[in-house]
């Protein structure tokens, strides 16, 4: 009987441990599937890997495997909503960047994007994995964002700082769009230093002044040789290649207000859009209406 009893009790216990079994493979299993489908993937372009990005998770074992080298900067670049692989956002910021330094670009794909609070945990996540697993500092990433993307990369840069308790160092903002579906709005408080470049404000773009300094190439609304909005809109993305480059020569004018982007209201500086060096305020500059855009100190004349 004591047998008898034994082999019952034994029984049981392996039933129940079949069931935990079986649950937790459903449970690793959808987790599994979350991961698979959710928001946000991420593609890595490095000079190893220039035309064909690689893509990653935010998860050590798909950093380790792939062609990441935590010793080069990295350039976190957030494209507009629904933004992926064969938006001109990706591409423009890794020739950009690869053409003057070598970097991880790591670029987050958005073409299944649904929900701005799991993409902003999720990129954040990214950036807390790369420093405590990698230790890369916070200052050497960058973050990049076009039209949405760049509220975006103030929500993610604003979730970092509240988790790690440091600031992103610099957020490049390329004609953000208005913000308005957004909960985020990028703001000056976001990261050590927020720069912004509206070429297609009051349309796809937006006329806010939204960090520490706003240029507004051509007077900020319509580009030379564009005739419709996306031209303009993506004009920003263009620009930025001048912008990193040691030749950059997009010297910018200071100017009192928004409103008044004319010559009455502005004077000449010797800053240049986008330089290294962080300034503060409103700035109007000229451009061609093809590369290389920057004009130099060509409209000054005029001022
Ligand atoms: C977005 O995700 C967050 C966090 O997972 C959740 O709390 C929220 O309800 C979601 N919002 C929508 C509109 O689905």
């Amino acid at each position: 009987m004591p047998l008898n009893e034994g082999f019952l009790t034994l029984y049981l216990t392996l039933v129940t441990l079949r069931m935990q079994t079986v649950e937790l493979l459903a449970l690793v299993l959808t987790l599994t599937i979350a991961t698979v489908h959710g928001d946000t993937g991420f593609l890595l372009n490095t000079r190893r890997d220039q035309e064909n990005p690689q893509s990653i998770e935010a998860e050590v074992e798909y950093l380790v495997r792939s062609s990441f080298y935590a010793a080069d900067p990295i350039v976190l670049n957030i494209p507009r909503w629904l933004g992926g692989s064969s938006s001109p956002e990706i591409s423009a910021v890794v020739s950009a960047r690869l053409q003057h330094q070598d970097s991880n670009i790591i670029s987050v794909d958005l073409s299944e994007a649904q929900n701005e609070t799991e993409i902003i945990n999720r990129v954040s996540n990214l950036v807390i994995l790369l420093n405590s697993h990698f230790n890369v500092p916070l200052d050497r990433i960058l973050v990049v964002g076009f039209a949405e993307g760049a509220h975006l990369a103030g929500g993610v840069a604003a979730k970092v700082q509240q988790d790690l308790g440091g600031q992103l160092p610099r957020i490049t903002a390329l004609d953000p769009s208005s913000g308005e579906d957004l909960e985020h709005k990028l703001s000056a408080s976001d990261a050590q230093f927020v720069e912004v470049v509206h070429t297609n404000a009051g349309e796809e773009g937006t006329w806010e002044q939204l960090g520490h300094v706003d240029y507004y190439p051509n007077g900020g609304q319509a580009q030379p040789g564009c005739s419709s909005n996306s031209c303009s809109h993506e004009r920003s993305l263009e620009l930025l290649a001048e912008m990193w480059s040691p030749e950059n020569d997009f010297v910018s004018a200071r100017c009192g207000s928004v409103e008044n982007l004319g010559a009455s209201n502005c004077r000449w500086s010797s800053h240049k859009m986008g330089e290294e060096q962080p300034v503060t305020g409103i700035y109007f500059l000229e451009t061609r209406q093809s590369s290389p855009f920057a004009r130099g100190a060509y409209y000054i004349a005029f001022l």
